[in-house]
């Protein structure tokens, strides 16, 4: 089996970050979203993958490499625009050839592996085998009605949900699953929705099969959802101090990275700090991640995602719930004059008290 993961789309939802940084690139407790999609699918024995790119090819080609450090081999495949996820996989047609695949969301993150599912479609007869997740907001994705063993009828965002099982972006198809796509119209969003692929399959007598995820599921399209991953992820830390704590309280389970240094402070965990940070006279609390090359001082902070090479600087309140891209620098002059300046790239957001 082959193993396509789609890593175009715009991530709107997530700007500003994403001017600068592909949504699946996003570090979730310190590690790129698509990681943990690549991980999951090696576990399956899958070596062959392939990646739809589109504007962030450079980037995500630059981070994931030939897949060597997975024991893998990739192959990027451009989308020339973001036309929706049936014509991601079409665009890959050649590439799939005619094996049986898995299609996988880079911005999805599901816990509890998909190597059950993956086996059970290896060896059986179905045409398509899709995870499922019962959420309390089905309207906001693809969503499957079922009977039996069998999917019966799926429909993309709908307004009036008739279950609440969404789909889970990992999808098991047969090549039959391109003559689906082939007679698509775009939906109401414009896009060739892979959805409605499966539902012509079902509509031509195929044989569409499901599972539920044991573990969870979290589509990190939004911020909320990002640092609820990161929570999630987390929540499953194992302690680990590789830099130098001097005079400073560190409770609960917390990872610190080579070089860096924790002095007058506090961290309360879950949390992973990256090498090469500094954190003075400061408080980290829980269901924070800070990648490498950060300083946090003379400030506290929780809840949040820092991402490499940032610094929060003598901050009077409390940074809570925040995503902090790279390069950033937040910080509260001593002696300055009592105004905000802020330098800050288009559909930036900034709460303040
Ligand atoms: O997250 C699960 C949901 O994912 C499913 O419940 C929906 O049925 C499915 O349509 C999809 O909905 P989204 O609106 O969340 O899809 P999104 O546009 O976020 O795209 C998902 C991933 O696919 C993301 O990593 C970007 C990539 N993508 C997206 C499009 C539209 C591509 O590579 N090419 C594309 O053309």
């Amino acid at each position: 089996m082959k193993a396509l993961i789609l890593a175009g789309g715009k991530g709107t939802r997530l700007r500003p970050i994403t001017y600068s940084i592909a949504k699946q690139l996003v570090p979730v407790a310190n590690k790129p979203v698509i990681e943990y999609g690549i991980e999951a699918i090696r576990e399956t024995g899958i070596e062959e993958f392939g990646f739809i790119v589109g504007d962030a090819e450079a980037d995500i080609r630059a981070a994931l490499g030939d897949g060597s450090r997975w024991n893998a081999r990739f192959t990027y495949i451009r989308q020339e625009a973001p036309l929706g996820l049936a014509h991601a996989v079409a665009t890959a047609r050649e590439f799939l050839g005619e094996s049986r695949f898995i299609v996988f969301l880079g911005d999805n993150l599901v816990k509890g592996g998909i190597t059950e599912l993956v086996d059970e479609f290896r060896h059986g007869s179905a045409d398509a085998s899709i995870l499922l997740c019962e959420v309390p907001n089905p309207q906001e994705f693809g969503v499957a009605e079922i009977e039996g063993e069998r999917v019966v009828r799926l429909v993309e965002k709908p307004k009036e949900p008739k279950s609440n099982f969404a789909l889970v972006g990992v999808y098991l198809f047969t090549p039959k699953i391109f003559e689906a796509i082939e007679g698509l119209q775009p939906s109401f969003r414009g896009e060739y929705e892979i959805t409605d692929a499966i539902q012509g399959l079902i509509d031509r007598g195929c044989d569409v099969r499901f599972r539920i995820v044991t573990g969870w599921w979290k589509d990190t399209g939004t911020v909320e959802a990002m640092l609820d991953a990161n929570r999630l992820l987390l929540s499953d830390l194992v302690p680990d101090c590789k830099g130098v704590v001097r005079e400073s309280q560190i409770e609960g389970a917390v990872q610190i990275g080579e070089g860096s240094l924790i002095e007058r402070s506090t961290i309360r965990g879950p949390v992973v700090l990256g090498a090469g940070c500094v954190v003075r006279d400061a408080f980290v609390g829980p269901f924070t991640s800070i990648a490498d090359d950060c300083t946090i001082e003379g400030s506290e902070l929780e809840y949040s995602i820092v991402m490499h090479g940032s610094s929060l600087l003598h901050l009077a309140h409390r940074v809570s719930g925040s995503l902090i891209g790279r390069g950033v620098v937040v910080e509260s002059r001593a002696g300055a004059p009592r105004v905000t300046r802020l330098v800050l790239g288009d559909h930036s957001s900034v709460q303040l008290p």
